[in-house]
């Protein structure tokens, strides 16, 4: 039985990294954040507009709790995910965990993009979007580091970044 779980920093790759290891894989991809807005019947902006940020965490812990039951599955959560709660252990005692790694320099890059769509990115200028995601990754770090897996993808050519991430985690995995 396959259940692999991706974690990491909001910009890190994991919807398209988890995307690409599902169809190779032969297994169903979920997304958390798409998986508590089809739950919900609403964006996880609203979510956090109408709830605040706590009761976002609730709602998503209690999401992570029926997607993490999935067989033969690839899961990537949301950037905070493994960061509140006892969600990570959980992630552990249920998965296969990867951590997708990034330098916050990277990380910023690929936000800048997308900014718009991540309620805890809203506002932000370019210079504190780089500052907040290096003050952010040192907080959350610790959590990310306890997944059973870990990948830099902060050096891999942009190119085959996909590909080479989707390589790298099977012959992790054995998978
Ligand atoms: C968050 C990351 C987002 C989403 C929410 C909060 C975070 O997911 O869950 O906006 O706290 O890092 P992505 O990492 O998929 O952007």
């Amino acid at each position: 039985m396959i259940r692999i779980i991706l974690i990491g920093f909001m910009g890190a790759g994991k919807t398209t990294v988890g995307k690409a290891l599902a169809s190779e894989l032969g297994v169903t991809f979920y997304d958390l954040d798409w998986y508590i807005t089809m739950r919900y019947r609403k964006s996880v902006t609203e979510i956090f507009a109408e709830r605040g940020e706590e009761g976002f965490r609730d709602l998503e812990r209690r999401m992570l709790h029926e997607v993490a039951e999935f067989e033969n599955v690839v899961v990537s959560c949301g950037g905070g995910t493994p960061c509140f709660f006892d969600n990570m252990d959980y992630l552990n005692a249920q998965a296969d965990t990867v951590y997708l790694k990034a330098e916050p320099s990277v990380l910023a890059m690929h936000l800048k993009m997308g900014k718009g769509k991540r309620p805890l990115l809203e506002g932000k200028t370019h210079e504190e979007l780089e500052d907040y995601v290096r003050e952010m990754l040192e907080k959350r770090e610790p959590y990310y580091s306890k997944a059973k897996y870990a990948l830099d993808v902060s050096l891999l050519d942009n190119f085959t970044k996909i590909q080479e991430s989707v390589r790298l985690i099977r012959e992790m995995l054995h998978v």
